[in-house]
C-alpha cells in the first residue's frame, strides 16, 4: 500500500519511482504503511534504555540525474569549436594558445608563478614525482585513504607507497606521519587533500622539515580550497591538480601542475611534450637557460593538454569564486538537515578553522549502525534515488585494500577501515535547484532512520519484519 504522503504532486515521474520501489526488495519497511495506532505503540513503548523507533514519514524520492556533470560555459563552447574549425588542437600549432591562456590563468588563479596544463591530475603527479626525484626503489608516504591514482603512479615509476592512516576528520594521521617518516626510510611526502579536506599544514610542514621529506601536494580536489586564506597547494614543491569531470573544473579530463619553482617548471614543462623549443608556446614559462637544460636532460612523456580542453576550463577557471559561494550554501543546506534529522547517526567531518573549503562533494559516515543497518540504509538511499557510495565496498577506488591486487604494498591501517566501514561520498551536483539540496539531504536522513529504526523494531518486538 502506497504511504499517503507519497501521493504528492510530481506527477509521471514520481510515480514511475514510486512503483518501481514498491516491487523493489525490502518496499515495504521502505514505505511503511500508515501507522497503526496499536503496531506504533508496540513499538515505542519500549525498554527505558532503547531508543524509541519514531514513527517517520517518507519524503519523496529523488529523481535527479547525480552522473550529469556541470556544463561548459556557452563561452567555453564556442571557444571549443573555434579550436574545432580551424584544426589546430595541438598546443603547439594554435596561433593563440587556449592552453597558454589558460596557464597564466589558472597560475593566478592559485597565486603560483608557473602553472603547467596536462592531460590528467595523474599525469601531473607523476611528472611532480619526478621532478623532486623520484625513482625506482625510492620510498613515498602516502595516503591510505585517497584515490587510486596515487598508489598507482608511484608504483609505475617503480618507487614504493607507504601508506599512511587517516584521521576522523577524513586527512592524514600526522602522528603515523611522523611515525613513519621516521622509521620507513622514505624521501617524500605525496600529501592528497582527498576530497577537499586538509590536514594541519602547518604541521605537515614541520614534520617535512624535520625528516627531509620533499612534499608533493595532490590537490585534484582542492580548487577554491584555501588553507589561511590562500588558495591551498602553496607548501609543497610542486602541486597537481584535476579538471576531470567530478571536479569544480570540468573537461572531461584535464590537470595542472603549479610550482614557485623555475628549475621545476623547466623539467616539467619537457617532461610533459614540449620536446624541442616548445617551451616557448608555455603561459607560464621559466627563464631560458633552465627550458635549454631541461631540454638536454629530461624525456618526453607526451601528457600534453589539447587545445579544445584548454577553451573549456578557461570560463570555468573565471567563474569559480562565484560558484564556490554557491557550493557551500548549498552545502550548509544538507549538512543542516542531516543533523537536524539524522545528527544521531549521521556525522559530518569537520574541517579545521583554517581552511576554506568547498562544498562540491557531501562526506559524511555513520555511527553506533550495526554492519546490517549500514547496508539497510545503503539500499534504502540508492533505492530512492540518491547514489551514495560507500567507500568500503569490495570495488571502490579509495580502500586501500583495493590497491593490493596490483601489488601495492599491505598496511594494516584499522583507523582508515574503521573510518570508511561506513563512509559515504556524494556529488552535490551544481545543476540541481537550491531547493533539491534539502530534499535530497531528507531522503539520507529518512534512510538511516529506516535502517536504525527498523533494526529498533525488530529487537523490541522480537518479531522479523522486513
Ligand atoms: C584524490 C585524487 N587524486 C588524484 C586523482 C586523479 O585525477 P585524474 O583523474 O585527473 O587523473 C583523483 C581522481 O579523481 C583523486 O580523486
Amino acid at each position: 500500500m502506497i504511504h499517503p504522503r507519497l501521493l504528492c504532486p510530481g506527477g509521471r515521474n514520481y510515480f514511475i519511482a514510486i512503483m518501481a520501489l514498491l516491487f523493489a526488495p525490502g518496499a515495504e519497511a521502505l514505505f511503511p504503511p500508515p501507522a497503526k495506532p496499536a503496531h506504533t505503540a508496540k513499538v515505542q513503548v519500549s525498554k527505558a534504555a532503547a531508543k524509541p523507533a519514531v514513527a517517520w514519514t517518507a519524503p519523496a524520492p529523488f529523481t535527479k540525474d547525480f552522473s550529469k556533470p556541470m556544463a561548459v560555459p556557452e563561452e567555453g563552447i564556442e571557444a571549443a569549436v573555434e579550436v574545432m574549425r580551424s584544426g589546430r588542437l595541438f598546443r603547439y600549432c594554435a596561433t593563440e594558445s587556449q592552453v597558454a591562456h589558460a596557464e597564466k590563468e589558472f597560475a593566478e588563479m592559485v597565486d603560483q608563478k608557473y602553472a603547467l596544463g596536462v592531460n590528467s591530475c595523474s599525469s601531473a603527479i607523476m611528472i611532480a614525482l619526478m621532478v623532486v626525484g623520484v625513482e625506482a626503489g625510492i620510498k613515498v608516504l602516502t595516503n591510505g585513504f585517497t584515490f587510486t591514482a596515487l598508489p598507482s603512479t608511484i608504483m609505475r615509476l617503480g618507487a614504493e607507497p607507504v601508506l599512511v592512516e587517516a584521521s576522523a576528520d577524513w586527512t592524514m594521521d600526522l602522528d603515523d606521519l611522523e611515525e613513519k617518516a621516521a622509521s620507513s626510510g622514505a624521501s617524500v611526502l605525496l600529501l592528497s587533500h582527498m576530497r577537499g579536506k586538509v590536514c594541519d599544514m602547518d604541521r605537515v610542514v614541520d614534520i617535512c622539515a624535520r625528516h627531509n621529506l620533499r612534499l608533493v601536494e595532490d590537490c585534484a580536489h582542492g580548487c577554491g580550497v584555501q588553507w589561511q586564506g590562500r588558495q591551498l597547494g602553496y607548501h609543497g614543491e610542486v602541486a597537481a591538480y584535476s579538471t576531470q569531470s567530478d571536479k569544480v573544473i570540468n573537461s572531461g579530463e584535464g590537470g595542472f601542475l603549479t610550482t614557485d619553482d623555475p628549475s621545476h617548471m623547466a623539467k616539467a614543462i619537457y617532461l610533459s611534450g614540449a620536446y624541442e623549443r616548445r617551451y616557448t608556446k608555455h603561459g607560464t614559462p621559466p627563464p631560458q637557460e633552465l627550458c635549454e637544460e631541461a631540454m638536454l636532460t629530461m624525456p618526453n612523456l607526451s601528457c600534453r593538454m589539447n587545445e579544445v580542453t584548454g577553451a573549456c576550463v578557461r570560463p570555468l577557471i573565471k567563474n569559480l569564486p562565484a560558484r564556490v559561494e554557491q557550493y557551500n550554501a548549498r552545502y550548509r543546506a544538507v549538512v543542516d538537515v542531516l543533523r537536524r534529522r539524522a545528527g544521531d547517526h549521521i556525522v559530518v567531518p569537520e574541517q579545521l578553522p583554517q581552511v576554506s573549503p568547498v562544498g562540491d562533494h557531501l562526506n559524511f559516515y555513520l555511527r553506533d549502525v550495526t554492519p546490517e543497518q549500514n547496508a539497510r540504509f545503503h539500499e534504502v538511499c540508492v533505492g530512492m534515488g540518491v547514489p551514495a557510495s560507500w567507500f568500503r565496498s569490495s570495488v571502490n577506488a579509495r580502500y586501500h585494500v583495493n590497491w593490493r591486487k596490483y601489488g601495492a604494498p599491505s598496511y594494516e591501517l584499522p583507523q582508515v577501515d574503521e573510518l570508511l566501514s561506513t563512509a559515504y561520498d556524494l556529488k552535490l551536483p551544481p545543476y540541481f535547484d537550491d531547493a533539491d539540496f534539502p530534499h535530497l539531504a531528507e531522503v539520507i536522513a529518512h534512510a538511516v532512520n529506516v535502517a536504525v529504526g527498523s533494526e529498533k523494531a525488530l529487537l523490541e518486538d522480537g518479531a522479523v519484519r522486513a
